[in-house]
């Protein structure tokens, strides 16, 4: 086997800093887009959140139409109702103004209003039959108004299939917005909540992407044009994500306590990007593997501080759960990488023989920001242990990425020591 030895760093073309949301007309027309569907959610588009974003969009002379995906994640209903809806309005480009439920469902929009056909062709294999694009997307520009996900510049959409009880994806590099409008003003509102969620979500972005399994362990790409989408951690990525962790270390605890703290914002919605660029180069592994049966098992939760009465835990808080004990059991492959990750987060040395350190840290960070910290607290107990370890195991694709090998009695161990 030729071992690799070339990685890649994919990226839209990003603007950030106050205020970018607002050039978003300018950005479309210079992609030649004539007349955009705009998707946002509900609550936003209660709000008026989108709406400086709109009128910059009709200010630069487009037509523009607004569809609102409703409350909570989303789900293949959800998504087929807003692919209709871009198929049927005549579109020729696309913007995202929202959380990664409005970013995720944007990049569905800008897929089948170009190719049509069923989204389950297009949706990651087993559950769909993980058809490649058959050529790029609609134009699609993504304004982020939560500091978390980094599907602004991501190439994959997530959806939640309740009645399979599983949550899976579409991904391929076509995905991945051309534009990415990155303004800290429009997380100013943000509950403290949500925001604790969402940037727990991009530290973990970055700390897994860190401790990735290193590209160079992978067997080469037979095509350079074709790299894997997570490729390992490698150093482009590693600039990314190591800023990320630092910035989550400084900042979260910040803007969770003061919303209008902009500096924090500022600091949460760079960490939120970085981490997005990062991970959607090298991957993540077991705690966002394990998140997906979490999220996609049971909705009976209501996750407190979140908008309206929609039962599901959310990304973030998924993701974060089995984190500590993940980290903890991956430390021992790639000792260094844990500890210089757990010294960015903290800003201070950490012991050579300290192999609990990261693990440690986002505990107390989590604890710190009041995002749950065990299964039972969002619904679960050890009788949903065996169906979890299944679910995690579907997630090949992220679980490839890990630093070790991991089987059934890894997963087992890590959603029980996170009980
Ligand atoms: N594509 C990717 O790369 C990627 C990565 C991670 C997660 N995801 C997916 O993204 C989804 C979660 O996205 P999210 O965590 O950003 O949450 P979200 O988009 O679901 O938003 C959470 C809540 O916050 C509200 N909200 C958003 N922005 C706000 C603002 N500025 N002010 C006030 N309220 C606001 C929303 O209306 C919603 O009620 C999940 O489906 C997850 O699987 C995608």
């Amino acid at each position: 086997m030729t071992l690799e030895t070339v990685a890649v760093l994919a990226v839209p073309k990003l603007a950030f800093g106050r205020g970018a949301s607002t050039e978003a007309g300018a950005h479309l027309r210079a992609l030649g887009v004539k007349r955009a569907l705009l998707v946002t959610d509900a609550f936003l588009a209660q709000i008026g959140l989108h709406e400086p974003v709109l009128a910059a969009v009709r200010a630069a002379g487009i037509e523009v139409e607004v569809h609102a995906v409703p409350a909570g994640e989303p789900t293949e209903v959800s998504m087929r109702a807003a692919a209709d809806a871009a198929i049927a309005g005549g579109y020729d480009g696309v913007i995202g103004v929202g959380g990664g439920s409005a970013l995720d469902t944007a990049k569905v929009c800008a897929l089948m209003a170009k190719h049509g056909g069923e989204l389950r062709d297009y949706v990651n294999a087993p559950i769909g039959a993980a058809k490649p694009p058959p050529g790029p997307v609609l134009p699609l520009v993504a304004v982020p108004t939560t500091a978390g996900t980094g599907s602004e510049v991501t190439a994959v959409a997530i959806l939640d299939l309740p009645d399979e009880k599983v949550k899976t994806g579409i991904s391929h590099p076509y995905l991945r917005p051309l534009v990415a409008l990155v303004d800290p003003d429009l997380t100013l509102g943000l509950p403290a909540a949500v925001t604790a969620a969402c940037g727990i979500d991009a530290l973990l972005h970055a700390a897994e992407a860190y401790t990735s399994r290193p590209f160079t362990t992978r067997e080469a790409a037979p095509d350079p044009a074709h790299r894997p989408a997570y490729q390992g951690s490698h150093p482009l990525a590693d600039v990314w994500v190591r800023h990320a962790i630092e910035l989550c270390g400084r900042f979260l605890e910040r803007a969770v306590a003061d919303g209008s703290d902009l500096e924090a914002r500022s600091g949460m919605m760079m960490a939120a990007t970085a981490a997005g660029v990062g991970f959607g180069n090298a991957g993540v592994h077991i705690p966002h593997a394990c998140s997906y049966p979490i999220a996609g098992l049971r909705h009976a939760w209501h996750a407190p501080g979140y908008p309206g009465e929609a039962r599901f835990v959310p990304h973030g808080l998924a993701c974060a759960i089995t984190a500590p004990a993940a980290f903890r059991m991956t430390e021992a492959a790639l000792p260094d990488r844990h500890r210089e990750a757990a010294e960015l987060l903290l800003a201070r040395p950490v012991e050579r023989d300290d192999r609990t350190a990261l693990g440690d840290a986002v505990l107390a960070l989590m604890r710190s920001v009041g995002v749950p910290t065990g299964l039972r607290e969002v619904g679960y107990d050890a009788d949903d242990v065996p169906v979890m370890v299944e679910g995690a195991l579907k997630q090949q694709r992220l679980l490839q990425c890990a630093p070790l090998e991991v089987g059934a009695a890894e997963i087992e161990a890590v959603l029980r020591e996170s009980l």
